[in-house]
Protein backbone atom coordinates (compact mmCIF):
# COMPACT_ATOMS: atom_id res chain seq x y z
CA UNK A 1 0.00 0.00 0.00
CA UNK A 2 1.07 3.54 -0.72
CA UNK A 3 2.10 6.07 2.24
CA UNK A 4 -0.30 8.26 3.71
CA UNK A 5 0.78 11.88 4.23
CA UNK A 6 -1.00 15.12 6.22
CA UNK A 7 0.28 18.50 4.83
CA UNK A 8 -1.38 21.61 6.92
CA UNK A 9 -1.43 24.95 4.75
CA UNK A 10 -1.56 22.58 1.70
CA UNK A 11 -4.53 25.16 -0.50
CA UNK A 12 -1.38 27.12 -1.62
CA UNK A 13 2.31 28.08 -1.48
CA UNK A 14 4.67 25.33 -0.43
CA UNK A 15 2.00 23.24 1.11
CA UNK A 16 0.25 22.71 -2.40
CA UNK A 17 3.33 21.77 -4.35
CA UNK A 18 4.69 19.63 -1.62
CA UNK A 19 1.56 17.59 -1.84
CA UNK A 20 1.34 17.51 -5.91
CA UNK A 21 5.33 16.33 -5.80
CA UNK A 22 4.51 13.57 -2.92
CA UNK A 23 1.36 12.70 -4.86
CA UNK A 24 3.47 12.18 -7.96
CA UNK A 25 5.79 9.83 -6.03
CA UNK A 26 2.80 7.66 -4.37
CA UNK A 27 1.56 9.25 -1.43
CA UNK A 28 -2.44 9.60 -0.46
CA UNK A 29 -2.72 13.21 0.42
CA UNK A 30 -4.75 15.02 3.64
CA UNK A 31 -4.96 18.44 3.10
CA UNK A 32 -5.73 21.01 5.49
CA UNK A 33 -6.43 24.82 5.13
CA UNK A 34 -9.19 27.16 5.67
CA UNK A 35 -9.80 28.30 2.31
CA UNK A 36 -12.52 25.32 0.93
CA UNK A 37 -12.35 26.10 -2.84
CA UNK A 38 -8.47 26.48 -3.17
CA UNK A 39 -8.56 22.98 -1.40
CA UNK A 40 -11.10 21.74 -3.68
CA UNK A 41 -8.94 23.01 -6.58
CA UNK A 42 -5.75 21.39 -5.21
CA UNK A 43 -8.16 17.96 -5.33
CA UNK A 44 -8.98 18.83 -9.41
CA UNK A 45 -5.10 18.71 -9.86
CA UNK A 46 -4.09 15.66 -7.59
CA UNK A 47 -7.16 13.38 -8.05
CA UNK A 48 -10.57 12.28 -6.23
CA UNK A 49 -8.40 9.79 -3.91
CA UNK A 50 -7.10 12.32 -1.62
CA UNK A 51 -8.92 14.33 0.70
CA UNK A 52 -8.98 17.57 2.68
CA UNK A 53 -9.93 18.73 6.12
CA UNK A 54 -11.07 22.65 6.02
CA UNK A 55 -9.40 23.68 9.86
CA UNK A 56 -8.50 27.01 11.12
CA UNK A 57 -5.18 25.83 13.18
CA UNK A 58 -4.56 29.40 15.03
CA UNK A 59 -8.16 27.98 16.96
CA UNK A 60 -8.08 25.45 19.63
CA UNK A 61 -10.68 23.71 17.81
CA UNK A 62 -8.85 23.48 14.27
CA UNK A 63 -5.80 22.18 16.15
CA UNK A 64 -8.38 19.50 18.02
CA UNK A 65 -10.04 18.80 14.61
CA UNK A 66 -6.52 17.35 13.45
CA UNK A 67 -4.87 16.07 16.67
CA UNK A 68 -8.34 13.57 15.97
CA UNK A 69 -7.66 13.11 12.33
CA UNK A 70 -4.15 11.77 13.58
CA UNK A 71 -5.42 9.66 16.46
CA UNK A 72 -8.00 8.33 13.82
CA UNK A 73 -5.64 7.65 10.67
CA UNK A 74 -2.08 6.26 10.50
CA UNK A 75 0.23 8.53 8.63
CA UNK A 76 3.35 7.77 7.63
CA UNK A 77 4.39 11.17 7.02
CA UNK A 78 3.25 14.62 8.90
CA UNK A 79 4.06 18.10 7.57
CA UNK A 80 3.74 21.31 9.83
CA UNK A 81 3.72 23.77 6.89
CA UNK A 82 1.46 26.46 7.96
CA UNK A 83 2.57 29.18 9.23
CA UNK A 84 2.08 33.02 8.77
CA UNK A 85 4.50 36.18 9.78
CA UNK A 86 3.43 39.98 10.59
CA UNK A 87 5.11 42.55 9.17
CA UNK A 88 6.44 45.68 11.13
CA UNK A 89 7.69 47.21 13.80
CA UNK A 90 7.22 45.27 17.36
CA UNK A 91 5.12 47.93 18.89
CA UNK A 92 3.00 49.10 15.56
CA UNK A 93 1.01 46.15 15.23
CA UNK A 94 -1.64 45.13 17.39
CA UNK A 95 -1.23 42.46 19.84
CA UNK A 96 -4.15 39.82 18.86
CA UNK A 97 -2.05 40.06 15.59
CA UNK A 98 1.06 38.60 17.24
CA UNK A 99 -1.00 35.90 19.36
CA UNK A 100 -2.30 34.40 16.07
CA UNK A 101 1.53 34.14 14.83
CA UNK A 102 2.42 32.78 17.81
CA UNK A 103 -0.43 30.03 18.04
CA UNK A 104 0.12 29.29 14.65
CA UNK A 105 3.52 28.96 14.12
CA UNK A 106 4.62 27.13 17.52
CA UNK A 107 1.33 25.93 19.75
CA UNK A 108 -0.14 24.24 16.35
CA UNK A 109 3.72 22.64 16.01
CA UNK A 110 3.87 21.56 19.21
CA UNK A 111 0.56 19.71 19.65
CA UNK A 112 0.22 18.23 16.18
CA UNK A 113 4.36 16.93 16.61
CA UNK A 114 2.91 15.28 20.23
CA UNK A 115 0.01 13.71 18.71
CA UNK A 116 1.83 12.46 15.30
CA UNK A 117 5.14 11.44 17.53
CA UNK A 118 3.40 9.37 20.34
CA UNK A 119 1.90 6.77 17.87
CA UNK A 120 4.68 6.96 15.21
CA UNK A 121 6.09 3.88 13.91
CA UNK A 122 9.63 3.05 12.52
CA UNK A 123 9.93 4.84 9.36
CA UNK A 124 7.71 7.40 9.97
CA UNK A 125 8.51 11.35 9.24
CA UNK A 126 7.64 14.34 10.49
CA UNK A 127 8.56 17.90 8.90
CA UNK A 128 8.21 20.95 10.83
CA UNK A 129 8.74 24.18 8.42
CA UNK A 130 10.81 26.62 9.76
CA UNK A 131 12.77 29.49 7.88
CA UNK A 132 16.40 30.60 7.40
CA UNK A 133 15.35 33.38 9.87
CA UNK A 134 15.60 31.42 12.47
CA UNK A 135 19.46 31.52 12.24
CA UNK A 136 19.26 35.25 11.65
CA UNK A 137 16.57 37.57 13.82
CA UNK A 138 15.29 40.42 11.24
CA UNK A 139 14.02 43.25 12.99
CA UNK A 140 10.51 43.97 11.24
CA UNK A 141 9.47 40.67 11.38
CA UNK A 142 11.51 39.63 14.39
CA UNK A 143 8.15 37.80 16.01
CA UNK A 144 8.22 35.80 13.43
CA UNK A 145 11.87 34.85 13.01
CA UNK A 146 11.53 33.97 17.10
CA UNK A 147 9.09 31.49 16.06
CA UNK A 148 10.79 29.51 13.50
CA UNK A 149 13.96 29.98 15.99
CA UNK A 150 12.00 28.06 17.92
CA UNK A 151 10.59 25.60 15.38
CA UNK A 152 14.06 24.89 14.96
CA UNK A 153 15.75 24.07 17.48
CA UNK A 154 12.61 22.17 18.79
CA UNK A 155 13.07 20.59 15.62
CA UNK A 156 16.55 19.27 15.66
CA UNK A 157 15.92 18.00 19.58
CA UNK A 158 13.37 15.88 18.46
CA UNK A 159 14.97 14.66 15.55
CA UNK A 160 17.74 13.10 17.88
CA UNK A 161 14.86 11.77 20.66
CA UNK A 162 13.49 9.75 17.86
CA UNK A 163 16.22 8.67 15.47
CA UNK A 164 16.54 5.24 18.16
CA UNK A 165 13.30 4.45 17.23
CA UNK A 166 13.31 4.79 13.30
CA UNK A 167 10.97 8.02 13.02
CA UNK A 168 12.92 11.04 11.27
CA UNK A 169 12.18 14.32 12.03
CA UNK A 170 13.53 17.27 9.75
CA UNK A 171 13.23 20.85 10.31
CA UNK A 172 13.24 22.30 7.05
CA UNK A 173 14.34 26.45 6.92
CA UNK A 174 13.75 27.91 3.31
CA UNK A 175 14.61 31.17 2.19
CA UNK A 176 12.79 33.15 0.46
CA UNK A 177 10.02 31.89 -1.80
CA UNK A 178 8.17 33.06 -4.44
CA UNK A 179 4.44 32.09 -2.75
CA UNK A 180 1.84 35.03 -1.37
CA UNK A 181 3.22 34.22 2.41
CA UNK A 182 4.46 38.40 2.17
CA UNK A 183 0.75 40.00 1.49
CA UNK A 184 -0.89 37.52 3.72
CA UNK A 185 1.91 38.09 6.53
CA UNK A 186 1.01 42.12 5.92
CA UNK A 187 2.92 42.80 2.81
CA UNK A 188 5.09 46.11 2.49
CA UNK A 189 7.72 44.09 1.81
CA UNK A 190 9.48 44.99 -2.02
CA UNK A 191 10.37 42.55 -4.24
CA UNK A 192 13.45 40.41 -3.39
CA UNK A 193 16.32 40.05 -5.10
CA UNK A 194 15.84 37.35 -7.62
CA UNK A 195 19.09 35.01 -6.86
CA UNK A 196 17.82 35.02 -3.29
CA UNK A 197 14.45 33.68 -4.46
CA UNK A 198 13.32 29.74 -5.21
CA UNK A 199 9.81 28.41 -6.43
CA UNK A 200 8.06 26.99 -4.42
CA UNK A 201 8.70 24.19 -6.76
CA UNK A 202 12.45 23.96 -6.68
CA UNK A 203 12.12 24.05 -2.28
CA UNK A 204 9.65 21.26 -2.43
CA UNK A 205 11.98 19.11 -4.67
CA UNK A 206 14.77 19.67 -2.18
CA UNK A 207 12.54 18.41 0.46
CA UNK A 208 11.84 15.06 -1.13
CA UNK A 209 15.29 14.60 -1.82
CA UNK A 210 16.67 15.64 1.93
CA UNK A 211 12.83 12.92 2.66
CA UNK A 212 14.38 10.64 0.70
CA UNK A 213 18.10 10.62 2.46
CA UNK A 214 16.47 10.90 6.10
CA UNK A 215 19.96 12.17 7.81
CA UNK A 216 19.58 15.57 8.14
CA UNK A 217 18.07 17.42 11.34
CA UNK A 218 18.38 20.91 9.58
CA UNK A 219 17.60 21.26 5.98
CA UNK A 220 19.03 24.71 4.47
CA UNK A 221 16.97 24.69 0.91
CA UNK A 222 18.78 28.01 -0.95
CA UNK A 223 22.51 28.21 -1.49
CA UNK A 224 22.38 31.55 -0.31
CA UNK A 225 21.02 31.08 2.94
CA UNK A 226 23.86 28.01 3.24
CA UNK A 227 26.23 31.07 2.62
CA UNK A 228 24.72 33.49 5.08
CA UNK A 229 24.61 30.58 7.34
CA UNK A 230 28.43 29.46 7.22
CA UNK A 231 29.81 33.64 7.08
CA UNK A 232 27.57 34.66 9.95
CA UNK A 233 29.28 32.20 11.94
CA UNK A 234 32.16 34.14 12.45
CA UNK A 235 30.55 37.29 13.32
CA UNK A 236 28.78 38.21 16.91
CA UNK A 237 25.13 37.77 17.29
CA UNK A 238 25.05 41.81 17.53
CA UNK A 239 26.68 42.40 14.13
CA UNK A 240 24.46 39.75 12.71
CA UNK A 241 20.95 41.52 13.55
CA UNK A 242 22.52 44.28 12.81
CA UNK A 243 23.38 43.61 9.93
CA UNK A 244 19.69 41.96 9.92
CA UNK A 245 18.43 45.33 11.24
CA UNK A 246 19.61 47.21 8.09
CA UNK A 247 18.40 44.26 5.04
CA UNK A 248 14.89 44.97 7.03
CA UNK A 249 14.97 48.49 6.91
CA UNK A 250 15.88 48.57 3.13
CA UNK A 251 13.04 46.23 2.46
N1 LIG B 1 7.40 32.30 1.51
C1 LIG B 1 8.56 32.46 2.10
O1 LIG B 1 9.37 33.31 1.67
C2 LIG B 1 8.94 31.57 3.26
C3 LIG B 1 10.30 31.54 3.65
C4 LIG B 1 10.69 30.70 4.69
C5 LIG B 1 9.75 29.94 5.33
N2 LIG B 1 8.44 30.00 4.96
C6 LIG B 1 7.49 29.14 5.67
O2 LIG B 1 6.98 28.17 4.76
C7 LIG B 1 5.64 27.81 5.15
C8 LIG B 1 4.72 27.94 3.95
O3 LIG B 1 4.79 29.27 3.49
P1 LIG B 1 4.20 29.73 2.09
O4 LIG B 1 5.15 30.72 1.53
O5 LIG B 1 3.77 28.58 1.30
O6 LIG B 1 2.93 30.54 2.63
P2 LIG B 1 1.53 30.89 1.94
O7 LIG B 1 1.65 30.90 0.46
O8 LIG B 1 1.04 32.12 2.64
O9 LIG B 1 0.61 29.65 2.34
C9 LIG B 1 0.31 29.44 3.69
C10 LIG B 1 -0.58 28.22 3.82
O10 LIG B 1 -0.94 28.09 5.20
C11 LIG B 1 -2.35 28.08 5.32
N3 LIG B 1 -2.77 28.75 6.55
C12 LIG B 1 -2.51 30.03 6.92
N4 LIG B 1 -3.12 30.30 8.08
C13 LIG B 1 -3.76 29.17 8.46
C14 LIG B 1 -4.59 28.83 9.55
N5 LIG B 1 -4.87 29.72 10.52
N6 LIG B 1 -5.09 27.58 9.62
C15 LIG B 1 -4.83 26.68 8.65
N7 LIG B 1 -4.06 26.94 7.58
C16 LIG B 1 -3.53 28.18 7.49
C17 LIG B 1 -2.88 28.80 4.09
O11 LIG B 1 -4.16 28.31 3.72
P3 LIG B 1 -5.57 29.04 4.03
O12 LIG B 1 -5.36 30.50 3.84
O13 LIG B 1 -6.48 28.38 3.02
O14 LIG B 1 -5.88 28.65 5.42
C18 LIG B 1 -1.86 28.34 3.04
O15 LIG B 1 -2.23 27.09 2.52
C19 LIG B 1 5.28 28.70 6.33
O16 LIG B 1 5.47 28.00 7.52
C20 LIG B 1 6.28 29.85 6.23
O17 LIG B 1 6.55 30.42 7.49
C21 LIG B 1 8.01 30.80 3.93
Amino acid sequence: MGKIALITGASEGLGKELAKQLTAEGYTITAVARNENKLKQLMNEIGNNHSYIIADLSTAIGQDQIVQAISEQRFDLLINNAGIGAVGKFTELPLEKYQKVLTLNIETVVKLSYAYLKTAQSGDALINVSSSLAFMPMPIVGLYSATKAFVTSFSESLWYEQKSRGVYVMGLCPGIMSTNFADHSGGGLSKPPKAMTLTPEQVAKATLKALKSRNMPIVLTHFTDKLFAFIFRFYSRKAIVSTMGKIGSAI
